[in-house]
């Protein structure tokens, strides 16, 4: 990649809408890439953007925080409220109401994957590899709090394997052992994200069996488990989930979650490449009721202790598998929560797929548990691409249409790739918001790894959402989701995809209202502590 490094510690000036002079300071390494419109922020053993820190609001202030195609990285500027202004020409009006409340965030994460680790272990020193860490998990990092972890390999493994491959019929598992790539690329880096923040919750997600549970004897393609539902192929199965738990609990890593299988339909479909296993609606339920549920509440794990989320596919069939599983009582009664990925894309009816489920089911949470950039269309757009602005986008849009139609939040793919966006053993490769240098001597921030922190940070765990409608004007390009946080701040997040700036005039969010500029190209997270 023919990357020019030009600008270092930049100290910027924004000219507010009313005229009043802010400064700050916006600790980027810049890098950028002649083939894409943005920029990275390189970090190596010498220096590493952080991330604003707490307090985020101050008293009789907006604190806004920005990230742009141009210049800024979540960087922060204060206006006192004395300052604002509202100017009658705007072309959004919204009013917020912060006592009509919706769901309440779980969180925002990505997932340890083999691929991740086996980067991670490139850098070449030690306070690298911590730092990297603590750009996702810490304080001045971007505070992710939901970690996944693939049960045995993935697309994203270096290789194919189970926990019992040796050993054709085991169904006493007698000859089930975590994997080298367990201790080598996932649980020390898990470790180390919890020695930073110890309320991660880490959910699990198979992706296939050992092959002699599958039809086909194969961890990749078409096939199910052998057997019927409450054979012993099926509580062997139920029971190797077990034991993964229970493994990893030997070394200290507990479960918050665990999702019965990643993409289930794609074991049904013959031109799948990768490892899985098919489930149809009907095989989840049966699995569920009669071997899985029973199962996971024998061991402990029922759902106080455990969250069973279901499907963990993608958007446009989660409310047809979501009725097909919790239409059953007794299946139902297992499953806390319903789990969906991106990639059947963004349109309204796929969004308004999940506001289904909610209404439908609306003891039961939603939560996005993957999505990657990268990952389709021409060869051209495939995996990495360093400095794309576009694909920060993408990420804010899909949280906050996601968020505004009920789910609880949002978790990423890889956490970290190589320059590539791999390695993954099928070449399927994609993008992420971390990416480490050929030579494991720095790694860079894509704009997508500030998109997703400016809701991670913000948005805590327990933040509700609110109300807002907008009066007047049109959304094009523009997305907005207003939240409380439990210390009591409202916070708007907008993404504005526009060339043009747009001001948007707020009312209902205490004594005055106010007009606030949203640049082009750029995702704005504003801060305003509330007063009752
Ligand atoms: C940036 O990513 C978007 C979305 O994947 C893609 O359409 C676009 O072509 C990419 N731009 C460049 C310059 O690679
Ligand atoms: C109000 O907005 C209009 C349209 O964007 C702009 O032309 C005008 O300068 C703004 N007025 C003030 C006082 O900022
Ligand atoms: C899978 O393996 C079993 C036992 O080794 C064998 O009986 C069966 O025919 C195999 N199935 C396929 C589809 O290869």
């Amino acid at each position: 990649m023919a990357f020019k490094m030009f600008t270092k510690n930049v100290t910027f000036f924004i000219l507010c809408l009313n005229l009043i002079l802010i400064s700050g300071s916006f600790g980027c390494q810049v890098k950028r890439n002649e083939e894409t419109d943005s920029f990275v922020c390189v970090c190596n053993n010498d220096y590493c953007d952080p991330l604003p820190v707490e307090p985020f609001s101050s008293p009789q202030s907006l604190t806004i925080f920005t990230t742009d195609k141009s210049y800024y990285r979540l960087t922060k500027s204060v206006v006192p409220e004395s300052n604002l202004k509202v100017n009658q020409s705007s072309d959004i009006k919204v009013t917020l109401n912060v006592f009509d409340r919706f769901q309440s965030i779980i969180g925002f994460g990505g997932a340890f994957t083999d691929a991740a680790g086996i980067n991670i272990n490139r850098l070449t020193s030690d306070a690298l590899k911590d730092r990297l860490i603590a750009d996702y998990f810490g304080k001045d990092g971007a505070e992710y709090n939901i970690g996944r972890v693939p049960i045995g390999g993935a697309d994203f493994s270096d290789r194919i394997y189970s926990y019992d491959d040796d050993v054709v019929d085991d169904f006493e598992l007698k000859h089930f052992a975590l994997a080298p790539d367990d201790y080598d690329y996932k649980i020390p880096y898990i470790k180390k994200g919890q020695q930073i923040n110890s309320n991660i919750k880490l959910f699990a997600s198979p992706w296939a069996p050992p092959k002699w549970l599958k039809t086909s004897n194969q961890s990749e393609g078409l096939g199910i488990l052998k057997g019927e539902p409450g054979s012993i192929y099926w509580k062997t199965y139920a029971n190797y989930l077990i034991k993964f738990l229970e493994s990893y609990k030997e070394n200290a890593v507990e479960f918050w979650g665990l999702t019965p299988q990643n993409e289930p339909l794609t074991g049904l479909s013959p031109y799948y490449g990768f490892n899985t296993l098919g489930f149809s609606t009907y095989m989840m339920k049966e699995f569920i009721r009669r071997d899985l549920g029973p199962a996971l509440k024998a061991a402990g794990y029922g759902p106080d202790k455990l969250k069973l989320m279901i499907y963990d596919h993608n958007n446009d069939e989660v409310y047809s598998f979501a009725r097909g599983v919790l239409a059953d009582a007794e299946a139902a009664s297992y499953v806390s929560g319903v789990a969906y990925h991106w990639y059947a894309g963004p349109s309204a009816e796929n969004y308004d797929d999940l506001k289904k489920v909610h209404d439908k089911f609306p003891d039961y949470f939603l939560l996005s548990t993957e999505a990657c950039e990268g990952w389709n269309g021409p060869k051209s757009n495939r995996g990495v691409k360093l400095g794309n602005w576009t694909r920060a986008e993408t990420y804010a849009y899909d949280v906050i249409e996601g968020l505004n139609h009920w789910s609880t939040g949002w978790v990423d793919w890889n956490l970290v790739l190589d320059t590539t966006g791999g390695p993954n053993w099928v070449k399927n490769i994609v993008d992420a918001p971390i990416i480490v240098s050929d030579d494991g001597t720095e790694y860079y921030k894509q704009p997508m790894f500030y998109s997703l922190a400016h809701f991670s940070k913000f948005l805590k765990p327990g933040s509700q959402r609110i109300y807002h409608q907008i009066d007047e004007g049109r959304m094009d390009g523009v997305k907005m989701t207003t939240f409380v946080t439990p210390t009591n701040d409202l916070v708007i997040i907008v993404v504005n995809t526009n060339p043009d700036s747009v001001k948007i005039t707020f009312n209902g969010a205490g004594a005055s209202k106010f007009t606030l500029d949203f640049g082009p190209s750029s995702i704005q997270t504003i801060v305003k502590p509330l007063s009752f």
